[in-house]
C-alpha cells in the first residue's frame, strides 16, 4: 500500500518539477526601456543618475569631468555630445554596461537609454 502512495506521489512531483524548471528557462527578465518619444528631464532625471550611481564620488572637483549638480551641464554640454550619432556621445558611451573603457561604475541599460533619448532630444539644460 505504501508503494502504491508513494510511487505516484514522486512521480507527481518530479513532473511538477520538470514543468517549473523548464518554465524557468523560457522565462527572462523583459526591461522596459524609456519610450523615446518622451521628453527627458536633466535635473530630474538624469542628474540623480550620477549622484545615485556614485559618478560624483569620482567625478567631482579636479577630475576631468565635474557630475556634481552645480557643474554637471557644462561639463557634458558640448565636450561629451555627438549630436550627429548620439551613441558616439562620450556621456552615454562611457559608463554603458556594454562598453569595455571605463572599469568604474556603469548605467544600468535603462539609465543608459535615457540618457540616449536625452541627447537626441537636444541635451537640453531642462
Ligand atoms: C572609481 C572612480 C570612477 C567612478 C565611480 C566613475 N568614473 Fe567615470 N572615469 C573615471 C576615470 C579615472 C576616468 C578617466 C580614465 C578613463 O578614461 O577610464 C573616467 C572617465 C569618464 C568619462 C570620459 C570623460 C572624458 O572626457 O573622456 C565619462 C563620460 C565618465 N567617466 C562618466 C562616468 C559616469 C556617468 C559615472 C557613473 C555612472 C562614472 N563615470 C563613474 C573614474 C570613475
Amino acid at each position: 500500500m505504501y508503494r502504491f502512495v508513494t510511487k505516484p506521489a514522486f512521480l507527481f512531483i518530479f513532473l511538477l518539477s520538470v514543468c517549473f524548471l523548464s518554465n524557468c528557462q523560457y522565462e527572462y527578465v523583459e526591461i522596459d526601456l524609456p519610450n523615446e518619444t518622451v521628453l527627458v528631464s536633466f535635473s530630474d532625471e538624469i542628474l540623480p543618475i550620477f549622484d545615485n550611481n556614485s559618478c560624483t564620488a569620482c567625478h567631482s572637483n579636479g577630475s576631468i569631468i565635474d557630475l556634481r549638480r552645480d557643474n554637471a551641464y557644462s561639463s557634458i554640454v558640448p565636450d561629451l555630445i555627438n549630436k550627429e550619432d548620439p551613441s558616439l556621445s562620450l556621456i552615454y558611451q562611457y559608463p554603458n554596461p556594454t562598453y569595455n573603457g571605463h572599469q568604474y561604475k556603469k548605467y544600468t541599460p535603462y539609465q543608459a537609454a535615457l540618457v540616449f533619448n536625452w541627447i537626441k532630444q537636444g541635451a537640453m539644460n531642462n
